[in-house]
């Protein structure tokens, strides 16, 4: 444990100030805004942090979250990545449907879910989400994977939760120097063209954008072998031991389709282009364990712990300091993210890389008491950019609690 005790309860009372002031209630469900100026609704990958946040301070509530985010799932199992609860809310159009959006987001729902039935054991829980992530998985794994090559796709930036990354420049046919503007734009356009696609995925979307991305996957594999362990729980074996096997083809595929000289890059189209820009996404096979301890050691050493690229003041940057398309101040173009540091912690922590992992911890501890809860920090300075009490940074509570 790097943190001492006061600072432990600062921050937990501190996290717990920002997730009660964003919940919201409406429809018999609770949900909770990622921030209540800039991200006034419910997010898929927001909420599944704020339930695994909540796991530790209250499972009830944790609970409710989820239940909200599946409450709104379409009929072909996909959850999507927003839920505008208010009615008549101008945005409601942008995302091609009424409500909510008609993308979804990366596939951390049974993680959260799992988090949760780990520190009260409620069965009943568990039962009642399973139908759901059993529908949801079976969408990824369906219709985003149809020749089953065992690689996700996602069908526009926003689904990997990076909206703006330089992982989708080419894909999207943008320069590296381009404005936020320009890149909503095109990631707008490809709404317009999901639409104009009658939402079809896996048949007519891929003629637009259709990538498979590295930190999309590497959660989609853990997620599978967790929904393996939520199967066997339940007893449901044949599922357990069908979701095992899944995980497993998404590691094999990653390694096989996405690696090179033990590096591993998103690829979009239906070859297998690989996009070679340094992010962050470099890290996220660790925390699905995909890479070998070797290759995982050569990854911190030659990256994370490498001041020209990923080691700078505060860490960790989004994107690397020598990559072409380096923005410290920029939204997912090298500024950093809590939620990356959560998964770069846990990949850490998988490998045994304590001491890296506590830098991981004491940058985001960092960050906080100098910054706040802001959406996204220079990398330089520490300084706090975007959203106002954004909820991301209360993921410190499962990072001061995920070693214990
Ligand atoms: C931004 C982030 C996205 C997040 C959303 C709500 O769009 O890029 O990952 O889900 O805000 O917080």
């Amino acid at each position: 444990m790097s943190i001492d005790s006061s600072s432990k309860r600062r921050l937990t009372e501190a996290s717990l100030e920002v997730l009660s002031k964003n919940r919201r209630a409406k429809d018999g469900f609770q949900y909770t805004v990622p921030s209540p100026t800039a991200y006034p609704y419910q997010w898929l990958w927001d909420s599944c942090f704020h339930a695994i946040v909540l796991s530790h301070l209250s499972p009830a509530d944790a609970k409710k979250e989820l239940l909200s985010l599946v409450s709104k799932q379409f009929d072909n199992g996909m959850i999507p990545h927003m839920i505008y609860w208010e009615k008549g809310e101008v945005i409601n159009f942008k995302w091609g449907k009424e409500h909510t959006s008609s993308i979804t987001q990366p596939p951390m729902i049974a993680l959260a879910a799992w988090e949760i039935y780990g520190k009260d054991k409620d069965k009943e829980f568990l039962k009642k989400l399973y139908p759901h992530l059993y529908h949801f998985y079976n969408y990824i794994l369906n219709e985003r994977d149809p020749r089953r090559h065992h690689l996700a796709s996602i069908i526009n930036p926003d689904e990997s939760g990076e909206d703006n990354s330089p992982r989708f420049d080419t894909p999207l046919g943008l320069p590296t120097k381009q404005t936020i503007k320009e890149s909503l734009e095109s990631r707008l356009e490809l709404v317009e063209k999901l639409k104009s696609c009658d939402f079809d995925a896996p048949f007519c979307m891929k003629h637009f954008f259709w990538a498979k991305d590295v930190p999309f996957n590497a959660i989609l594999c853990e997620n599978l072998s967790v929904l393996s362990k939520i199967a066997d729980e339940l007893a449901f074996k044949e599922d357990s031991i069908r979701y095992a096997e899944e995980s497993l083809h998404v590691s094999r595929a990653m390694r096989e389709l996405m690696m090179e000289d033990g590096l591993f890059w998103p690829t979009y189209g239906e070859n297998y282009v690989k996009t070679k820009v340094k992010t962050w996404a470099l890290f996220a096979p660790m925390f699905a364990g995909i890479p070998t301890a070797d290759e995982a050691k050569k990854l911190v050493s030659g990256f994370l712990d490498n001041p020209s690229e990923f080691k700078t003041p505060y860490i960790v940057p989004s994107v690397s300091k020598s990559d072409p398309a380096y923005d410290p101040a920029g939204f997912w173009r090298g500024s950093v993210w809590i939620a990356v540091n959560w998964f770069v912690r846990r990949g850490l922590l998988r490998y045994g890389m304590k001491e890296q992992a506590a830098r991981v911890l004491d940058s985001t501890v960092a960050l906080l008491d100098k910054s706040g809860f802001r959406e996204y920090f220079h990398p330089d300075t520490g300084a706090g950019l975007g959203a106002e009490n954004f909820t991301w940074g209360t993921l410190v509570v499962d990072m001061m609690n995920d070693d214990d």
